[in-house]
Protein backbone atom coordinates (compact mmCIF):
# COMPACT_ATOMS: atom_id res chain seq x y z
CA UNK A 1 0.00 0.00 0.00
CA UNK A 2 1.22 3.75 -0.81
CA UNK A 3 2.12 4.97 2.81
CA UNK A 4 0.77 8.49 1.98
CA UNK A 5 -2.69 7.14 0.84
CA UNK A 6 -5.23 5.24 3.32
CA UNK A 7 -7.70 3.61 0.87
CA UNK A 8 -10.63 1.89 2.41
CA UNK A 9 -9.86 -1.89 2.78
CA UNK A 10 -11.55 -2.88 -0.17
CA UNK A 11 -9.56 -0.31 -2.47
CA UNK A 12 -6.65 -1.02 -1.04
CA UNK A 13 -7.39 -4.72 -1.84
CA UNK A 14 -8.41 -4.23 -5.24
CA UNK A 15 -5.44 -1.91 -6.29
CA UNK A 16 -2.62 -3.72 -4.14
CA UNK A 17 -0.36 -6.27 -5.25
CA UNK A 18 -0.30 -7.12 -1.54
CA UNK A 19 -4.04 -7.72 -2.36
CA UNK A 20 -1.99 -11.27 -4.30
CA UNK A 21 -0.07 -12.50 -1.24
CA UNK A 22 -2.85 -12.23 1.33
CA UNK A 23 -4.85 -13.94 -1.09
CA UNK A 24 -2.62 -16.46 -1.17
CA UNK A 25 -2.09 -16.88 2.11
CA UNK A 26 -6.15 -17.00 2.87
CA UNK A 27 -7.38 -18.85 -0.16
CA UNK A 28 -11.16 -18.61 0.63
CA UNK A 29 -10.64 -14.62 1.10
CA UNK A 30 -12.04 -13.23 -2.49
CA UNK A 31 -11.92 -10.00 -3.73
CA UNK A 32 -15.54 -9.90 -3.04
CA UNK A 33 -15.72 -11.05 0.29
CA UNK A 34 -13.52 -8.22 1.88
CA UNK A 35 -14.51 -7.26 5.28
CA UNK A 36 -16.38 -4.21 5.51
CA UNK A 37 -14.42 -0.94 6.33
CA UNK A 38 -14.25 0.99 9.39
CA UNK A 39 -16.65 3.89 8.82
CA UNK A 40 -13.93 6.79 8.57
CA UNK A 41 -12.82 4.89 5.81
CA UNK A 42 -15.88 4.77 3.88
CA UNK A 43 -16.11 5.00 0.01
CA UNK A 44 -15.60 9.58 -0.47
CA UNK A 45 -13.20 9.74 2.42
CA UNK A 46 -9.68 9.25 1.55
CA UNK A 47 -8.08 10.12 5.48
CA UNK A 48 -4.42 10.40 4.32
CA UNK A 49 -2.78 12.91 1.07
CA UNK A 50 -4.47 11.89 -2.23
CA UNK A 51 -1.71 10.57 -4.98
CA UNK A 52 -1.85 12.44 -7.83
CA UNK A 53 1.35 12.56 -9.29
CA UNK A 54 2.44 9.52 -11.29
CA UNK A 55 -0.23 9.03 -13.52
CA UNK A 56 -1.63 5.73 -12.74
CA UNK A 57 -4.82 4.20 -13.23
CA UNK A 58 -6.48 4.82 -9.95
CA UNK A 59 -9.49 2.17 -10.56
CA UNK A 60 -6.71 -0.55 -11.13
CA UNK A 61 -6.52 -3.71 -12.96
CA UNK A 62 -9.26 -5.51 -14.83
CA UNK A 63 -11.13 -8.03 -12.63
CA UNK A 64 -9.99 -10.84 -15.13
CA UNK A 65 -6.38 -9.96 -14.82
CA UNK A 66 -6.75 -10.14 -11.27
CA UNK A 67 -8.19 -13.40 -10.74
CA UNK A 68 -5.55 -14.79 -13.33
CA UNK A 69 -2.67 -13.02 -11.40
CA UNK A 70 -4.69 -14.69 -8.53
CA UNK A 71 -4.45 -17.96 -10.09
CA UNK A 72 -0.77 -18.07 -11.07
CA UNK A 73 0.30 -16.86 -7.59
CA UNK A 74 0.89 -20.87 -6.73
CA UNK A 75 3.30 -20.83 -9.78
CA UNK A 76 5.31 -17.72 -9.43
CA UNK A 77 8.53 -20.24 -8.63
CA UNK A 78 8.63 -21.36 -12.03
CA UNK A 79 10.13 -18.90 -14.66
CA UNK A 80 7.56 -17.02 -17.18
CA UNK A 81 9.55 -18.24 -20.35
CA UNK A 82 6.66 -20.52 -21.46
CA UNK A 83 4.29 -17.95 -21.05
CA UNK A 84 5.81 -15.30 -22.86
CA UNK A 85 5.67 -16.07 -26.13
CA UNK A 86 1.77 -16.57 -25.90
CA UNK A 87 1.47 -12.67 -24.63
CA UNK A 88 4.09 -11.79 -28.08
CA UNK A 89 1.74 -13.94 -30.08
CA UNK A 90 -1.31 -11.93 -28.48
CA UNK A 91 -0.02 -8.95 -28.87
CA UNK A 92 0.98 -9.03 -32.61
CA UNK A 93 -2.17 -10.17 -33.43
CA UNK A 94 -4.05 -6.98 -32.03
CA UNK A 95 -1.30 -4.80 -33.26
CA UNK A 96 -1.23 -6.99 -36.73
CA UNK A 97 2.51 -7.58 -37.19
CA UNK A 98 4.39 -10.43 -36.84
CA UNK A 99 5.55 -11.84 -33.63
CA UNK A 100 9.34 -10.51 -34.85
CA UNK A 101 7.84 -7.11 -34.80
CA UNK A 102 7.14 -6.88 -30.69
CA UNK A 103 10.14 -6.76 -27.97
CA UNK A 104 8.63 -7.31 -24.32
CA UNK A 105 9.96 -4.85 -21.74
CA UNK A 106 9.84 -4.15 -17.92
CA UNK A 107 7.45 -1.36 -18.80
CA UNK A 108 8.11 -0.16 -21.61
CA UNK A 109 10.42 2.52 -20.04
CA UNK A 110 12.85 -0.47 -20.44
CA UNK A 111 12.25 0.01 -24.15
CA UNK A 112 12.97 3.75 -24.02
CA UNK A 113 16.26 3.19 -22.48
CA UNK A 114 17.42 0.15 -23.89
CA UNK A 115 16.97 1.88 -27.43
CA UNK A 116 18.33 5.31 -26.00
CA UNK A 117 21.54 3.28 -25.16
CA UNK A 118 21.31 1.63 -27.88
CA UNK A 119 21.32 4.94 -30.35
CA UNK A 120 22.87 6.73 -27.66
CA UNK A 121 26.45 5.02 -28.51
CA UNK A 122 26.79 6.14 -31.84
CA UNK A 123 27.51 9.69 -29.86
CA UNK A 124 24.98 12.19 -32.03
CA UNK A 125 21.88 14.18 -31.52
CA UNK A 126 18.38 12.84 -30.25
CA UNK A 127 15.62 15.55 -30.89
CA UNK A 128 12.90 15.98 -28.42
CA UNK A 129 10.61 18.88 -26.95
CA UNK A 130 10.90 20.82 -23.98
CA UNK A 131 8.65 20.03 -21.46
CA UNK A 132 8.46 16.67 -22.24
CA UNK A 133 9.22 13.06 -20.98
CA UNK A 134 12.73 12.75 -20.72
CA UNK A 135 13.66 8.62 -20.25
CA UNK A 136 14.93 8.06 -23.66
CA UNK A 137 16.54 11.09 -24.49
CA UNK A 138 18.30 11.09 -21.29
CA UNK A 139 19.45 7.28 -21.79
CA UNK A 140 20.72 8.86 -25.15
CA UNK A 141 22.56 11.38 -22.88
CA UNK A 142 23.82 9.07 -20.85
CA UNK A 143 25.73 7.08 -23.75
CA UNK A 144 27.66 10.26 -24.66
CA UNK A 145 24.88 11.92 -26.88
CA UNK A 146 23.07 15.35 -26.99
CA UNK A 147 19.47 16.30 -26.66
CA UNK A 148 18.24 19.31 -28.54
CA UNK A 149 15.44 20.26 -26.85
CA UNK A 150 12.67 21.93 -28.65
CA UNK A 151 10.06 24.14 -27.24
CA UNK A 152 6.39 23.06 -27.58
CA UNK A 153 3.77 25.65 -29.56
CA UNK A 154 1.83 28.07 -27.74
CA UNK A 155 -0.62 25.39 -27.33
CA UNK A 156 2.09 23.36 -25.43
CA UNK A 157 2.19 20.96 -28.69
CA UNK A 158 4.78 19.55 -30.43
CA UNK A 159 5.72 21.25 -33.20
CA UNK A 160 6.75 19.17 -35.67
CA UNK A 161 8.45 22.31 -38.00
CA UNK A 162 10.50 23.05 -35.53
CA UNK A 163 11.58 19.62 -34.85
CA UNK A 164 12.28 19.06 -38.40
CA UNK A 165 14.56 22.35 -39.07
CA UNK A 166 16.78 20.86 -36.32
CA UNK A 167 17.81 17.19 -38.33
CA UNK A 168 21.42 17.58 -39.01
CA UNK A 169 23.95 14.66 -40.02
CA UNK A 170 24.30 14.13 -36.43
CA UNK A 171 20.32 13.10 -35.59
CA UNK A 172 20.41 9.96 -34.46
CA UNK A 173 16.92 9.48 -33.17
CA UNK A 174 13.63 11.59 -32.70
CA UNK A 175 11.46 11.23 -30.05
CA UNK A 176 7.89 11.97 -29.42
CA UNK A 177 5.83 11.56 -27.01
CA UNK A 178 1.68 11.50 -28.19
CA UNK A 179 -0.21 12.09 -25.95
CA UNK A 180 2.77 14.53 -24.54
CA UNK A 181 3.83 14.06 -20.83
CA UNK A 182 3.47 16.29 -18.85
CA UNK A 183 1.08 18.36 -21.22
CA UNK A 184 -1.25 15.69 -22.43
CA UNK A 185 -1.28 17.22 -25.92
CA UNK A 186 -1.83 14.81 -29.02
CA UNK A 187 -0.26 16.18 -32.95
CA UNK A 188 -2.66 16.12 -35.39
CA UNK A 189 -2.17 13.02 -36.71
CA UNK A 190 -2.19 13.37 -40.12
CA UNK A 191 0.94 15.76 -39.80
CA UNK A 192 2.20 13.43 -37.33
CA UNK A 193 1.90 10.61 -39.98
CA UNK A 194 3.81 12.28 -42.87
CA UNK A 195 6.22 13.61 -40.44
CA UNK A 196 7.68 10.07 -39.55
CA UNK A 197 7.09 9.14 -42.93
CA UNK A 198 9.31 11.55 -44.36
CA UNK A 199 11.56 12.23 -41.45
CA UNK A 200 12.01 8.16 -40.82
CA UNK A 201 13.94 8.16 -44.81
CA UNK A 202 17.23 8.91 -42.84
CA UNK A 203 16.64 9.18 -39.02
CA UNK A 204 14.71 6.21 -36.73
CA UNK A 205 11.44 8.15 -35.14
CA UNK A 206 10.16 7.05 -31.30
CA UNK A 207 6.61 7.09 -30.81
CA UNK A 208 5.99 6.93 -26.91
CA UNK A 209 2.07 5.80 -27.24
CA UNK A 210 1.84 5.61 -23.23
CA UNK A 211 -1.26 7.59 -22.53
CA UNK A 212 -2.55 7.18 -26.13
CA UNK A 213 -5.13 4.57 -24.79
CA UNK A 214 -7.02 7.22 -22.86
CA UNK A 215 -7.23 9.20 -25.77
CA UNK A 216 -10.96 10.21 -27.09
CA UNK A 217 -9.75 8.36 -30.87
CA UNK A 218 -7.00 6.23 -30.37
CA UNK A 219 -7.29 4.61 -33.68
CA UNK A 220 -7.54 8.18 -36.06
CA UNK A 221 -3.66 8.41 -33.70
CA UNK A 222 -1.74 5.44 -33.51
CA UNK A 223 1.39 5.36 -35.34
CA UNK A 224 1.72 1.59 -35.57
CA UNK A 225 0.26 1.46 -39.03
CA UNK A 226 3.79 2.84 -40.23
CA UNK A 227 5.90 -0.06 -38.76
CA UNK A 228 3.27 -2.38 -40.31
CA UNK A 229 3.74 -0.69 -43.67
CA UNK A 230 7.70 -1.10 -42.86
CA UNK A 231 8.95 2.87 -41.83
CA UNK A 232 11.56 2.97 -39.45
CA UNK A 233 9.02 4.03 -36.96
CA UNK A 234 8.91 2.32 -32.87
CA UNK A 235 5.86 2.93 -31.36
CA UNK A 236 5.94 1.74 -27.52
CA UNK A 237 2.76 1.19 -25.02
CA UNK A 238 2.44 -0.07 -21.51
CA UNK A 239 0.25 -1.83 -19.38
CA UNK A 240 1.32 0.38 -16.90
CA UNK A 241 -1.48 3.40 -17.75
CA UNK A 242 -4.58 2.22 -18.77
CA UNK A 243 -4.47 -1.42 -17.95
CA UNK A 244 -3.87 -0.37 -14.13
CA UNK A 245 -1.16 -2.62 -14.08
CA UNK A 246 2.39 -0.17 -13.23
CA UNK A 247 3.35 -2.57 -10.90
CA UNK A 248 3.64 -5.63 -12.80
CA UNK A 249 6.25 -3.36 -14.83
CA UNK A 250 4.93 -4.70 -18.37
CA UNK A 251 5.21 -2.61 -21.70
CA UNK A 252 6.34 -3.76 -25.20
CA UNK A 253 7.93 -2.01 -28.29
CA UNK A 254 6.45 -2.40 -32.00
CA UNK A 255 8.99 -2.20 -34.33
CA UNK A 256 10.65 -3.07 -37.47
CA UNK A 257 12.61 -6.93 -37.05
CA UNK A 258 15.86 -5.25 -37.62
CA UNK A 259 15.74 -2.51 -34.98
CA UNK A 260 14.35 -5.85 -32.40
CA UNK A 261 17.29 -7.81 -33.47
CA UNK A 262 19.44 -5.12 -31.95
CA UNK A 263 17.72 -3.98 -28.73
CA UNK A 264 16.80 -7.23 -27.78
CA UNK A 265 20.96 -7.85 -26.33
CA UNK A 266 20.47 -4.55 -24.39
CA UNK A 267 17.39 -5.83 -22.17
CA UNK A 268 18.53 -5.99 -18.47
CA UNK A 269 16.20 -8.78 -17.70
CA UNK A 270 12.81 -10.60 -18.34
CA UNK A 271 9.30 -9.53 -17.63
CA UNK A 272 7.69 -11.29 -14.64
CA UNK A 273 5.08 -14.71 -14.66
CA UNK A 274 2.33 -12.43 -12.86
CA UNK A 275 2.67 -9.43 -15.20
CA UNK A 276 2.42 -11.58 -18.21
CA UNK A 277 -0.71 -13.11 -17.33
CA UNK A 278 -1.74 -10.25 -16.11
CA UNK A 279 -1.79 -8.60 -19.16
CA UNK A 280 -2.92 -11.31 -21.44
CA UNK A 281 -6.06 -11.03 -19.43
CA UNK A 282 -6.22 -7.35 -19.56
CA UNK A 283 -6.06 -7.71 -23.76
CA UNK A 284 -9.06 -9.95 -23.07
CA UNK A 285 -11.08 -7.41 -20.91
CA UNK A 286 -12.07 -4.80 -23.71
CA UNK A 287 -15.28 -4.05 -21.54
CA UNK A 288 -13.23 -3.20 -18.41
CA UNK A 289 -10.77 -1.05 -20.80
CA UNK A 290 -13.41 1.05 -21.83
CA UNK A 291 -15.16 1.82 -18.65
CA UNK A 292 -11.93 2.67 -17.49
CA UNK A 293 -11.18 5.04 -20.60
CA UNK A 294 -14.61 6.74 -19.88
CA UNK A 295 -13.98 7.26 -16.16
CA UNK A 296 -10.93 9.15 -16.76
CA UNK A 297 -12.32 11.42 -19.19
CA UNK A 298 -15.21 12.08 -16.98
CA UNK A 299 -12.44 12.86 -14.14
CA UNK A 300 -10.52 15.20 -17.13
CA UNK A 301 -13.92 16.98 -18.22
CA UNK A 302 -14.55 17.28 -14.64
CA UNK A 303 -11.23 18.56 -13.36
CA UNK A 304 -10.81 21.01 -16.40
CA UNK A 305 -14.63 22.50 -15.71
CA UNK A 306 -12.51 23.15 -11.84
CA UNK A 307 -9.72 25.15 -13.71
CA UNK A 308 -12.42 26.70 -15.78
CA UNK A 309 -14.55 28.18 -13.11
CA UNK A 310 -10.72 29.50 -11.42
CA UNK A 311 -10.31 30.88 -14.31
CA UNK A 312 -6.81 28.94 -14.96
CA UNK A 313 -5.38 28.28 -18.38
CA UNK A 314 -5.01 24.27 -19.37
CA UNK A 315 -3.34 22.47 -22.16
CA UNK A 316 -5.85 20.66 -24.01
CA UNK A 317 -6.05 16.86 -22.43
CA UNK A 318 -5.90 13.74 -24.21
CA UNK A 319 -4.16 11.56 -20.99
CA UNK A 320 -4.92 10.75 -17.81
CA UNK A 321 -3.50 14.04 -16.48
CA UNK A 322 -4.43 17.63 -17.08
CA UNK A 323 -1.52 20.14 -17.17
CA UNK A 324 -2.02 23.56 -15.86
CA UNK A 325 -1.03 27.27 -15.30
CA UNK A 326 -1.09 27.81 -11.16
CA UNK A 327 0.27 31.53 -11.59
CA UNK A 328 3.04 31.03 -9.22
CA UNK A 329 6.18 28.63 -8.01
CA UNK A 330 5.00 25.20 -8.89
CA UNK A 331 7.48 24.33 -5.64
CA UNK A 332 4.90 26.85 -3.55
CA UNK A 333 1.80 25.25 -4.78
CA UNK A 334 3.15 21.79 -4.21
CA UNK A 335 3.28 22.59 -0.82
CA UNK A 336 -0.26 24.52 -0.49
CA UNK A 337 -1.62 21.18 -2.23
CA UNK A 338 0.12 19.10 0.20
CA UNK A 339 -1.36 20.99 3.16
CA UNK A 340 -4.87 20.19 1.43
CA UNK A 341 -4.18 16.28 1.33
CA UNK A 342 -2.80 16.24 -2.80
CA UNK A 343 0.30 15.39 -3.63
CA UNK A 344 0.93 16.61 -7.22
CA UNK A 345 3.40 16.07 -9.78
CA UNK A 346 6.90 16.93 -9.55
CA UNK A 347 7.75 20.74 -11.45
CA UNK A 348 8.49 20.35 -15.39
CA UNK A 349 11.46 23.07 -16.27
CA UNK A 350 11.50 25.64 -18.25
CA UNK A 351 7.30 26.10 -17.36
CA UNK A 352 7.64 26.45 -13.70
CA UNK A 353 4.28 28.23 -13.10
CA UNK A 354 2.57 25.01 -14.65
CA UNK A 355 1.01 21.70 -12.30
CA UNK A 356 0.26 18.49 -13.92
CA UNK A 357 -2.40 16.77 -11.89
CA UNK A 358 -3.19 13.12 -12.29
CA UNK A 359 -6.82 11.33 -12.74
CA UNK A 360 -7.87 9.95 -9.61
CA UNK A 361 -11.40 7.96 -8.07
CA UNK A 362 -14.29 10.50 -8.07
CA UNK A 363 -13.59 10.37 -4.40
CA UNK A 364 -10.25 11.38 -4.90
CA UNK A 365 -10.74 13.91 -7.32
CA UNK A 366 -13.51 15.75 -4.62
CA UNK A 367 -10.83 15.97 -2.33
CA UNK A 368 -8.33 17.80 -5.78
CA UNK A 369 -11.20 20.00 -6.59
CA UNK A 370 -11.95 21.53 -3.11
CA UNK A 371 -8.08 21.56 -2.71
CA UNK A 372 -7.59 23.21 -5.96
CA UNK A 373 -10.50 26.12 -5.16
CA UNK A 374 -9.01 26.53 -1.56
CA UNK A 375 -5.44 27.17 -3.04
CA UNK A 376 -6.33 28.76 -6.08
CA UNK A 377 -7.91 31.64 -4.96
CA UNK A 378 -6.13 32.56 -1.91
C1 LIG B 1 5.36 8.99 -21.49
C2 LIG B 1 5.80 7.82 -20.71
N1 LIG B 1 6.41 6.82 -21.35
C3 LIG B 1 6.83 5.74 -20.71
C4 LIG B 1 6.67 5.62 -19.35
C5 LIG B 1 7.20 4.39 -18.68
O1 LIG B 1 6.20 3.70 -18.06
P1 LIG B 1 6.32 2.14 -17.76
O2 LIG B 1 7.78 1.81 -17.67
O3 LIG B 1 5.62 1.94 -16.47
O4 LIG B 1 5.69 1.44 -18.92
C6 LIG B 1 6.01 6.63 -18.63
C7 LIG B 1 5.81 6.53 -17.17
O5 LIG B 1 5.26 7.35 -16.50
C8 LIG B 1 5.58 7.77 -19.34
O6 LIG B 1 4.98 8.79 -18.72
Amino acid sequence: MHSTLRLNRRQWFKSSGAALAALALAPRLSLRAAPSAPAADAPGSPVGPVQLSFNENPFGPSPLALAAMQRELPRVHRYPFSLTPKLVKQIAEREGVPENHIVLGVGSGEILETYGVYLGRQQGEVISVSPGYMQMTKAMERMGSRVVAVPLNERLEHDLDAMAAKITPSTKAIYICNPNNPTGTIVPAAKLRAFCIEVSKTVPVFIDEAYLQCADDFAANTMVGLVRDGHNVTVARTFSKLYGLAGQRIGYGIMQPAMAEVLRPFMTGSVNLLGVVGARASLDDAAYVDAARAKIKAGRDALIAVLKELGRRYAEPQGNFVFFHTGRPIAEFQQRMLAENVIVARPFAPLLEWCRISIGTPEEMAVCHAALRKVLQT
